[in-house]
């Protein structure tokens, strides 16, 4: 066996291409794998099939290196690869709040029949507590090397819009392993990352699966925190922004994950909250982690609320009135609109009969798709022409920037919601603006933000 592995790395959505691409800049012989041709097309040919700053530079580069290549065949993954890393989607099942292990399962599947040597397989999908001891048999059954195959858990916490540096200089690195042998492997497979310091926590299979979605339990309680904060502010006229800061102070609280508004989206943290709290009801501790509904709840409620406060500022009703909506994407730098809570605002608004113009900088054609009975403008400052009520719902450092007197001078009233509490208040009041935001009262004292 090569002192380096040859890795493969199996699904080649957001995690896996971010995955494949960075391990071959970073020096491994690597092979993409995927069921869809498109994908694996797409790649070959240099294209990252979504948004993501600084992965198609990177995947030019490792092409261009040579080692890197996708295919769609599973007998060339197993006669290529040393270390498999599953990388495939776990996405919400549609008649339960449960993962969906069929993509998991049906990789494994695929793979295990081409082992025929010693092969260490590496869970990094987002998986229900107990699924890698259910895989690591499966895989000794199916495969023609039994035994000497073996499956190790890598959690994978990289954020979309940061992917490339959170995969190139993690935090931390999580290794779930059941040997010796697993463990050298792992470390032989992130060596570069190890290199440069990145702590190593070696536990066993079920610890590694379980500090995934702890940690995004946490930060989606983190979130849901300040803005059940931002609700009881509403209630008493204090100002959540404030408090937000006045307790970043301590230490052992932090700014980060503390920023109150519209609540989170994506991919992850709403399905995985969704999914660790039924797993935890199958095994009987439902209770230990019931405050996961709570967290869900009050984040839903947020999303209510802005929709709210834009008909309060339409004097009651949205029917027949101009709304410019700022962002589509779940967040800012990134395309993603799964679970988009900028465009569950749209999109209900449009229901109640406002004429809803969306407008986001990278989002557009995947909204466009899902929603295409929304319209769509080429520009924030189009967006808001002739427009009511303006709601900003991402963050994006463009809508930072936006010229508050630039904006008044094309709208049609000049009221404002700061869904994500991303402008500074005095600024836009001094233009002339009505501007709101969730859990601020509705004219602050100093303006400060
Ligand atoms: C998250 C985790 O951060 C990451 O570690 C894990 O691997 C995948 O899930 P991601 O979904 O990319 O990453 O987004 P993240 O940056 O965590 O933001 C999640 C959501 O929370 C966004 O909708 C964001 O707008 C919202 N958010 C974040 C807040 O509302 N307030 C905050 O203070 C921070």
């Amino acid at each position: 066996m090569p002192a380096s592995p040859r890795l493969t790395v199996i699904g080649t959505g957001y995690l896996g291409a971010t995955h494949a691409i960075c391990m071959a800049v970073l020096g491994f012989e690597v092979l993409g794998v995927d069921v869809d041709t498109d994908k694996i097309e797409k790649l070959s040919s240099g294209e990252v099939p979504f948004f993501e700053p600084g992965l198609p530079e990177l995947l030019t580069k490792a092409l261009e290196s040579g080692r890197l290549r996708f295919t769609t065949s599973f007998a060339e993954a197993g006669a290529f690869g040393d270390v498999h890393f599953v990388c495939v989607g776990t996405p919400q099942r549609a008649d339960s709040e449960a993962a969906d292990l069929t993509y998991v399962d049906a990789a494994v599947t695929s793979l295990a029949p081409h082992l025929d040597r010693r092969t260490l397989v590496v869970g990094k999908s987002t998986v229900p507590v107990g699924t890698a001891a259910r895989l690591a048999a499966l895989l000794r059954s199916l495969a023609p090397a039994g035994d000497e195959v073996e499956l190790a858990w890598n959690p994978e916490f990289l954020r979309e819009g940061f992917a490339v540096d959170d995969t190139m200089r993690p935090d931390r690195l999580v290794f779930g392993v059941t040997s010796e042998w697993a463990e050298q492997r792992l470390r032989a497979a992130f060596q570069p990352v190890l290199a440069q310091d990145v702590p190593v926590k070696v536990t066993d299979l079920q610890t590694a699966e379980l500090v995934k979605v702890a940690a995004n339990s946490f930060l989606a309680t983190k979130i849901s925190y300040i803005n059940a904060m931002a609700e009881v502010c509403e209630a008493t006229g204090a100002d959540v922004h404030d408090l937000a800061e006045a307790l970043a102070y301590d230490e052992r609280i932090g700014g980060r994950f503390l920023r109150p508004g519209l609540g989170f989206g994506g991919g992850c943290l709403p399905k995985d909250i969704r999914a660790f709290a039924h797993r935890a009801e199958e095994l009987g501790v439902g209770q230990a982690v019931g405050f996961l509904r709570e967290i869900d709840g009050i984040n839903r409620r947020r999303r209510a609320r802005t929709v709210d406060l834009v008909v309060e500022l339409c004097d009651g009703d949205v029917a027949g009135k101009r709304i410019a909506a700022l962002g589509a994407a779940f967040k800012p730098n990134s395309d993603d609109i799964r679970d988009a809570p900028a465009l569950d605002v749209a999109a209900t608004l449009h229901r109640m009969g406002a004429d809803v113009v969306v407008f986001d900088p990278a989002a557009m054609e995947n909204a466009r798709r899902v929603h295409p009975e929304l319209a769509y403008a080429t520009s924030a400052l189009d967006a808001a022409r002739d427009a009511d009520v303006v709601v900003l719902l991402t963050e994006w450092n463009e809508f930072r920037d936006i010229e508050p007197a630039a904006m008044a001078a094309v709208v049609r009233r000049a009221k404002i919601v700061d869904g994500r509490h991303a402008l500074v208040p005095a600024h836009w009041r001094a233009a002339g603006w009505e501007y709101r935001a969730l859990g601020r009262p509705s004219l602050h004292g100093t303006g400060h933000a």
